[in-house]
This record gives C-alpha cells, sequence and structure tokens, in this order.
C-alpha cells in the first residue's frame, strides 16, 4: 500500500477508538515484513495510565499474529487540529524500534502523508544485548 493509502486505512479505523476521556481518537496501520498490514486504536480507561496507544494496539495485532518484523506505520488522530502534526509518542518510538520499523508516516497540515525515518525520530533508540 502507498503512503497515502496507509494514512486514509489509519484514519478510518480511529473512528474504532475508545477515547472518552482524551477525545484524542487515534488509528495505526503496521506493514511486517511480508507485506500483511494490522490495523490498532487508542483505548482508555478510567484509571488514565491503564489505556494504551494506537501503535501499541497494532503492534499487539502484529505479535499476536506471529509477526515480528515490522516496517511501516501509519499514524492518524482525527480530532487533531490541522496545523499539528501526530507524531508517535516517545514510548511508541521506542516499542517501534523494538520491531524493526523504519518508516513512520503521519499527516501533514494539508492532509498529505509525510514520511518519516523511525531512526529520526528516535536517534540512539534502546536495544538491550545479554552479556
Ligand atoms: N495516543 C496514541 O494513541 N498514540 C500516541 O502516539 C500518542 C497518544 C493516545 C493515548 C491517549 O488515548 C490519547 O492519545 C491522548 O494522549
Amino acid at each position: 500500500m502507498r503512503s497515502q493509502e496507509l494514512l486514509e486505512a489509519a484514519k478510518a479505523v480511529a473512528v474504532n477508538a475508545y477515547a472518552p476521556y482524551s477525545g484524542f481518537r487515534v488509528g495505526a496501520v503496521i506493514v511486517a515484513d511480508d507485506g500483511t498490514t494490522y490495523e490498532g486504536v487508542n483505548w482508555e480507561n478510567a484509571a488514565y495510565p491503564s489505556g494504551t496507544c494506537a501503535e501499541a494496539s497494532a503492534i499487539s495485532a502484529a505479535v499476536t499474529a506471529g509477526r515480528s518484523a515490522l516496517e511501516t506505520v501509519a499514524v492518524a488522530c482525527i480530532d487533531a487540529g490541522d496545523d499539528e502534526e501526530s507524531f508517535p509518542c516517545g514510548q511508541c518510538r521506542q516499542r517501534l524500534h523494538e520491531f524493526g520499523v523504519k518508516t513512520v508516516i503521519v499527516a501533514k497540515p494539508d492532509g498529505s502523508a509525510g514520511e518519516y525515518r523511525l531512526a529520526d525520530l528516535l536517534p540512539h533508540g534502546f536495544r538491550f544485548e545479554e552479556s
């Protein structure tokens, strides 16, 4: 799928987000190394820290399906103002780094798909090397 299609798919799934506390509905679509796509949305909880980001939900779907090599993520918030790009939060950047995601797609202010390298958004992402 091309960037714009992935972004549209992320927007489409964001309507399923459960975000009664923030009112900020986010959708994510992840492309695995075999081209399969996995979707996720944010879902919140009355105990605020118990909620989950859309990117984490999409990673859960991919890993549950047996995919641990991921390539691209498209993230869309359907409640963000037009003038702000909604990048993955810091914790999600690290989560995406774990599974090898290289490319992050978000909506630019004009609605077109902006492509970024995860390595630019998360320099020196953490890896655990067993000694
Ligand atoms: N959120 C995401 O789904 N992804 C991010 O990268 C940042 C934030 C969600 C979490 C919460 O439900 C809402 O957006 C407001 O922070």
